[in-house]
């Protein structure tokens, strides 16, 4: 028989679970999620990858094989964490002002971008589809669970992982034209000795005035990770390698 405590672990499990599926499964979410089902996106949710304040990454299964859901919060504190230049980029492409509308094109703007980077054969999740605040992509990972981040991850060969990240990221830039402005051992997730670059709804086109000071922001915070793995990597040789050289710098005028 359970003893008390354990009947009162048991309780405060249920109640934090219910609090997580009263965060992100309000009403209008539950309807968008009912209809991915129904558009054969998947066929449950599984549990949660991971969570945030911004929203959360849960795991889904569709037939055999896995999917990732990530789902924005609705809600004003969605944005709070968000870069001014991202938020001005979306107020630029989009006429909706009120939040859940930015949400929904926040979240249209990051499978757009995957698919960008698909189809410049960037290693990132491939985009399956998008309704609201809800976007599917492709599970990272396999049964045995999630692709750690690269922070967390056991780096075996630290010297192919920064050749691979150099690979990606030059592709990224000179194929996609993008800078992913949030890059860093956080927002890359290592998956069978290859990186896989993710969270990439505030990337710019590398014609943007800052483009240049966030792809050396990017390239600083890999710089650093490196290091402490014993390869010392020089930001501007790493900036030359992906093709950043020949991003012009941002004049007074833009
Ligand atoms: N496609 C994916 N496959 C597996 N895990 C993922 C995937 N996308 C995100 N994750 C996990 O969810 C976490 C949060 O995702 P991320 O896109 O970085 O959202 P946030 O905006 O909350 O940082 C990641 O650190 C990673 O652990
Ligand atoms: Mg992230």
């Amino acid at each position: 028989m359970p003893s008390r405590r354990e009947r009162f672990e048991d309780r405060r499990k249920e109640a934090s679970q219910r609090d997580l599926l009263d965060q992100f499964f309000d009403h209008r979410t539950l309807l968008a999620v009912s209809r991915l089902v129904n558009q054969g996106q998947f066929d449950s949710i599984d549990f949660p990858i991971a969570t945030g304040k911004e929203g959360g990454v849960f795991r889904a299964t569709r037939g055999a094989e896995y999917r990732a859901v990530k789902i924005y919060r609705i809600g004003n504190t969605t944005f709070h964490n968000l870069p001014a230049y991202a938020l001005e980029e979306l107020r630029r492409e989009t006429s909706v002002r009120n939040y859940g509308g930015l949400i929904f094109a926040w979240t249209r703007r990051e499978h757009t971008i995957l698919g960008r980077l698909a189809d410049a054969k960037v290693r990132a999740p491939y985009p399956y589809g998008h309704l609201r605040n809800c976007l599917v992509m492709e599970f990272i990972g396999n049964e045995a669970g999630a692709a750690p981040r690269l922070l967390d991850a056991q780096v075996d060969d630290p010297e192919a992982v920064y050749r691979d990240l150099v690979l990606q990221i030059g592709r990224m830039v000179r194929e996609a034209r993008l800078v992913h402005g949030d890059l860093s051992p956080y927002n890359t997730l290592l998956y069978q000795g290859k990186v896989v670059l993710i969270d990439v709804a505030q990337a710019v086109t590398v014609e943007h005035p800052r483009a240049l000071e966030l792809l050396a922001r990017d390239i600083a915070h890999f710089s650093k990770f490196f290091g402490r793995l014993g390869v010392e990597v020089e930001p501007e040789e790493f900036m030359r390698a992906v093709g950043g050289t020949s991003l012009r710098p941002a004049t007074a005028q833009s």
